[in-house]
């Protein structure tokens, strides 16, 4: 079974993904992080974020098992993994590495911007998580006070909102919900309770299989 969880920056869908992957017992990848570690591959060999040749050889220069993770999470990195994301030469560079990821035995649970639509199309279960900008920028904000970041409500508001319109309007593979996905908004919803829901509409897809 594989399932696809899309959606936009802190809609909930990275804790969705791992909750259903403990739920399933399958593998999941947090498609994010690879735009987030060719982003610091970048910064870390001082080239400008929209060097395409640079960028492309350090998509493929990942391992998956160096991830440094406290070095991919922090605010400016979603940022800079936005701007590298909307080269399509190292969209293309990544698309067989996840689709490997996908195709385990067993499935795998994926979560990102594309999943549904470019990465899995073939996906039994799509889930197209959302929330209002506000709660979004809320929730992020209460994450990045937690881990020491000082930043204001109305500054994360604006970083996710300049993240939401480059990361949908991007001529290749942009933030879009698949046709055939299910529409999931969490803005009134706790974790427990979006978690419920997911877990539903994975259980009817499944029954159909
Ligand atoms: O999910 P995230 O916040 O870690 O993603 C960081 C950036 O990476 C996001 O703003 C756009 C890009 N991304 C993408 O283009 N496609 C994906 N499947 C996942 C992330």
């Amino acid at each position: 079974m594989i399932i696809a969880i899309d959606g936009p920056a802190a809609s909930g869908k990275g804790t969705l993904a791992r909750k259903l992957a403990a739920r399933f017992g399958l593998p999941h990848l947090d498609t994010g992080l690879l735009y987030r570690a060719t982003a610091r591959a970048l910064l870390d060999a001082d080239q400008p974020l929209d060097n395409a040749a640079a960028a492309v050889a350090a998509a493929r220069g990942l391992a998956l098992t160096e991830f440094e993770e406290q070095r991919l999470r922090g605010r400016e990195m979603g940022e800079a993994a936005s701007v590298v994301a909307a080269i399509p030469a190292v969209r293309e560079t990544l698309v067989e590495a996840q689709r490997r990821f996908a195709r385990r035995i067993g499935g795998a649970v994926l979560d990102g911007r594309d999943i549904g639509t470019v990465i899995c199309p073939e996906a039994d279960a799509k889930i197209f998580v959302t929330a209002s900008p506000q709660m979004r920028a809320q929730r992020r904000a209460l994450e990045l006070a937690r881990s020491g970041e000082d930043v204001s409500f109305n500054e994360v508001l604006a970083d996710i909102l300049r993240r939401d319109e480059r990361d949908s309007s991007r001529a290749v593979a942009p933030l879009r919900a698949a046709p055939d996905a299910a529409l999931l908004d969490t803005t009134a919803l706790d974790i427990a309770g979006a978690f419920t829901a997911a877990l539903a509409l994975v259980e009817a897809a499944r029954a159909r299989l």
